[in-house]
């Protein structure tokens, strides 16, 4: 399997094109299995999990096109209804499709979905919701059949934690019926409101995304349309926590301040300089970080789950002691144990870790565990002294596009082996 060979130390220096966000291009193609003509996504970033989505779609019957970051679909010929084991365990996010598939074909048959390993993920809120609003399921033997015979009705919803898979599935399933759905506590996610964005745009009637209470009044159908990928919020989070760790200076390209309400906090108490301009998002950093100081993860507007591994790699080598409090998944600390093999102290005790800073972090070989686990590990290597090798990288490439090339330019040196 893949590694990636770091050695550590060097300062960044350049300017980096952020991908489209791996959290909208997911839900995104699979709503596009809804639309009765061509949907063309722009800055759809080339990761593994989104060759995966596009598996999916041509095994539905679907016609895909990959031009660069630009994907062509073509659902006018969807014949399929069920997704292939193999296929759903690839990613987490496949679970999308349960209520794309039942909005387009009145039925779906999904198994239980894979993807990173952080603690138990259920979908009961996915289920319980498309219950109210009509759907009947069965289970057997990890397979799930749902269908909605009668149709999906009107139905208030209010969820009991702001899922955004949950989000999602009640949305593709609503927009093509005859009732209004009406989701309170509904996920804030910037993804939430590109995936209405996109839908609208295909005719559908999707209005409150993004302010917890959503609206979505059926319509008959959707037609096709061209939409562009928002950039990508994790990864820039992920590369701002590198160049924290290295110093230097980065331009960030096509990055929105709006995108990082949640993150900034903690880089503004880490010293990151930061300014925007049209061109994006200029950082730079002295190379040795304050604290992060309290980070605690949360539903959007909150601090980002999917970024606390990488900002958690950065205080491993600040001045001062940060904690932070995982409140949306367990295991997410997958990453400790290999960050403490390069010299890091963190204590961990439930879903709280301490992390004090050291100056001594040093190169070692370690393994990524899960997606943001893994890019946490590469920006440890990136600022460790010496060697880090860092294995599993498949888990790293289901969600960065171009990664050691983009480092690489930037004057770090990281080669995949
Ligand atoms: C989560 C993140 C999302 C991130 C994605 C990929 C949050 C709120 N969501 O989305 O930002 O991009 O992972 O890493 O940060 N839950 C249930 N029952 C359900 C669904 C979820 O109990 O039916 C629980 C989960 O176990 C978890 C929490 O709700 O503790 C977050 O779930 P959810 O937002 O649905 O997860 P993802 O959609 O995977």
């Amino acid at each position: 399997m893949a590694e990636y060979v770091i050695d550590g130390g060097r300062r960044l220096n350049g300017c980096i094109e952020i991908q489209g966000a791996k959290n909208s291009a997911l839900p995104i193609l699979a709503a596009s299995v809804l639309c009765r003509g061509e949907v063309i996504l722009n800055n759809c970033p080339i990761i593994s999990d989104t060759d995966t989505c596009i598996k999916i779609l041509r095994y539905l019957g679907c016609s895909v096109y990959r031009d660069g970051h630009t994907v062509y679909v073509d659902s006018r010929q969807i014949y399929r209804y069920d997704i292939p084991a193999e296929l759903m365990r690839e990613m987490r996010s496949s679970i999308v499709f349960m209520g794309a598939i039942l909005g387009r074909m009145k039925r779906a048959e999904v198994s239980l979905p894979g993807g990173c390993e952080l603690g138990p993920r259920p979908i009961d809120l996915h289920i319980s919701s498309l219950a109210r609003m009509g759907a009947e399921f069965e289970e057997n033997h990890g397979i799930i059949s749902c269908s909605i015979e009668k149709g999906i009705h009107s139905a208030d919803i209010n969820l009991s934690f702001p899922s955004v898979g949950a989000t999602e599935n009640i949305m593709l399933a609503a927009v093509c019926s005859d009732g209004v759905v009406t989701v309170t506590n509904a996920a804030k996610e910037p993804e939430i409101c590109d995936l209405a964005d996109f839908l609208n745009k295909c005719g559908a009637r999707i209005t409150g995304a993004g302010e917890g209470t959503l609206y979505i009044e059926g319509v008959k159908t959707l037609s096709g349309t061209q939409h562009i990928i928002i950039p990508d919020r994790i990864v820039t989070a992920t590369y701002m926590a590198a160049l924290s760790v290295c110093g230097g200076r980065l331009l960030l390209k096509g990055v929105s301040p709006l995108q990082l309400r949640g993150v900034s906090n903690a880089f503004e108490h880490s010293g990151l300089m930061t300014d925007y301009d049209t061109k994006g998002l200029h950082v730079s950093a002295q190379g040795v970080p304050e604290r992060a100081g309290l980070v605690r993860t949360m539903p959007y507007p909150g601090f980002p789950t999917d970024a606390q591994p990488p900002v958690m790699a950065m205080s491993c080598f600040a001045r001062g002691t940060s904690v932070f409090v995982e409140n949306v998944f367990e295991s997410r600390y997958r990453h400790v144990s290999e960050l403490c093999r390069m010299g890091a102290n963190i204590y961990v005790q439930g879903k709280v870790a301490v992390v004090e800073g050291s100056f001594d972090m040093s190169g070692a070989t370690v393994e990524a565990k899960d997606l943001r686990g893994g890019a946490a590990l590469v920006v440890a290597g990136l600022g460790a002294s010496g060697k880090t090798v860092v294995k599993n990288i498949n888990y790293i490439e289901r969600g960065y596009e171009a990664f050691e090339e983009n480092l690489g330019n930037a004057g770090a040196d990281i080669i995949k082996m």
